[in-house]
C-alpha cells in the first residue's frame, strides 16, 4: 500500500509499508558551507544543528524507528582545540533546547563513541539527557559522539577477549551474533539506508561493522542545505532498489530485515 504524503512531499508517494527501520547519516559539509558564505565554520555547524532538527523531526512524523547521526569522530579530535571547544559548546547548547522537544515526541536520546573522551560537563549533560528521554519509545536518535567504526570493533575485541579470559566465552562461540553483542548499542537494528552530505563518497570511519549491508545515498548538498524533502528523496531512491543481500533475487523485506538484524539484539 503507498500511504499518504506526510506535510506535502511531492509525488511520487513513499510507500509507508517499505520505509527504513534505521536510517544513519554522514553530516558532512558544514565548513564549505560557512566558507561558501564567508562566514566562520562555527556558523556551519549552527546552520547544521538546525538540519538535525529538521531531519529528526520528518523520521518521527514518517515512523522510522531509529535515527542516528555522525556527530563527532573519533578523527576529529584531531582538529584545531578552538573548533573542537565551539563544538562541544555548540552540542550542549543543542541538548538543553531540544530535551523538551524529544520528550514531547516520545524520542529517546542515545550516544555511542568513546564517550568517556567527552569534556565531563559535556558527557554530564548527555546523560541528564538520556536519563530524561529515556522513555521514548517512537523512535531512538543516536548521536555518534568520539565515535570511530574501527574503535568500537576493538572495543567490542577488547570485552569478548576479557571473556575469553576469565573463561565464560570460548573462542569457538564467537560468531556475528556474539560480536554485535558488544557493541555499542546491540539493540539497533543495523541501519537500512546510509546517507553522507556533501559530495565525499567515503565512510570516514563509521559503523564498520554494521553497515555491511546498508544501502548508500550520497547528495552533493551541504548538511546545513540538507531539507525534509532531501530526506523524502533519498527514501524514495532506497525503495527503489533491490536488496538482495548476497542472493541471486531480492530479498522478501521481511526476511531480509531479519536476516539484516541477525544478531537477535534488535527487539
Ligand atoms: C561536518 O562538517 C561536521 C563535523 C565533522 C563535526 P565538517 O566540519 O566536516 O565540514 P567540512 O567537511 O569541512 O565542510
Ligand atoms: C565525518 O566527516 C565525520 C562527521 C560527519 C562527524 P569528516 O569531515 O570528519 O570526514 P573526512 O575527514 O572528510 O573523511
Ligand atoms: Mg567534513
Amino acid at each position: 500500500m503507498t500511504g499518504t504524503n506526510p506535510d506535502g512531499i511531492s509525488s511520487p508517494a513513499l510507500d509507508l509499508q517499505r520505509l527504513p527501520k534505521h536510517i544513519a547519516v554522514i553530516m558532512d559539509g558544514n565548513g564549505r558551507w560557512a566558507a561558501a558564505r564567508g562566514l566562520p565554520r562555527i556558523l556551519g555547524h549552527r546552520a547544521g544543528a538546525e538540519a538535525v532538527r529538521r531531519t529528526a523531526e520528518a523520521c518521527r512524523e514518517l515512523g522510522i524507528s531509529a535515527l542516528t547521526l555522525y556527530a563527532f569522530s573519533w578523527e576529529n579530535w584531531s582538529r584545531p582545540s578552538e573548533e573542537i571547544g565551539q563544538l562541544m559548546d555548540l552540542l550542549e547548547e543543542f541538548l538543553d533546547r531540544e530535551v523538551e522537544t524529544l520528550r514531547k515526541n516520545q524520542i529517546r536520546l542515545r550516544a555511542i563513541g568513546r564517550l568517556h573522551e567527552l569534556p565531563p560537563t559535556v558527557l554530564a549533560h548527555l546523560h541528564d539527557i538520556m536519563a530524561r528521554t529515556s522513555q521514548g519509545d517512537r523512535m531512538t536518535m543516536t548521536l555518534a559522539l568520539s565515535y570511530g567504526g574501527r574503535q568500537e570493533i576493538l572495543d567490542a575485541t577488547r570485552r569478548i577477549a576479557q571473556l575469553v579470559r576469565e573463561g565464560r566465552v570460548q573462542p569457538e562461540a564467537i560468531d556475528e551474533a556474539l560480536f554485535s553483542r558488544h557493541l555499542y548499542l546491540p539493540e539497533l537494528p543495523d541501519p537500512d539506508l546510509l546517507i553522507r552530505t556533501s559530495g565525499e563518497q567515503r565512510i570516514s570511519n563509521f559503523l564498520l561493522w554494521q553497515i555491511s549491508y546498508a544501502e548508500l545515498y550520497v547528495t552533493p548538498k551541504f548538511w546545513p542545505d540538507f531539507t525534509k524533502d532531501d530526506l523524502y528523496e533519498t527514501i524514495r531512491a532506497y525503495q527503489q532498489r533491490d536488496r538482495r543481500f548476497g542472493r541471486t533475487t531480492p530479498a522478501d523485506p521481511a526476511v531480509a530485515s531479519s536476516g539484516s538484524t541477525e544478531n537477535g539484539a534488535c527487539g
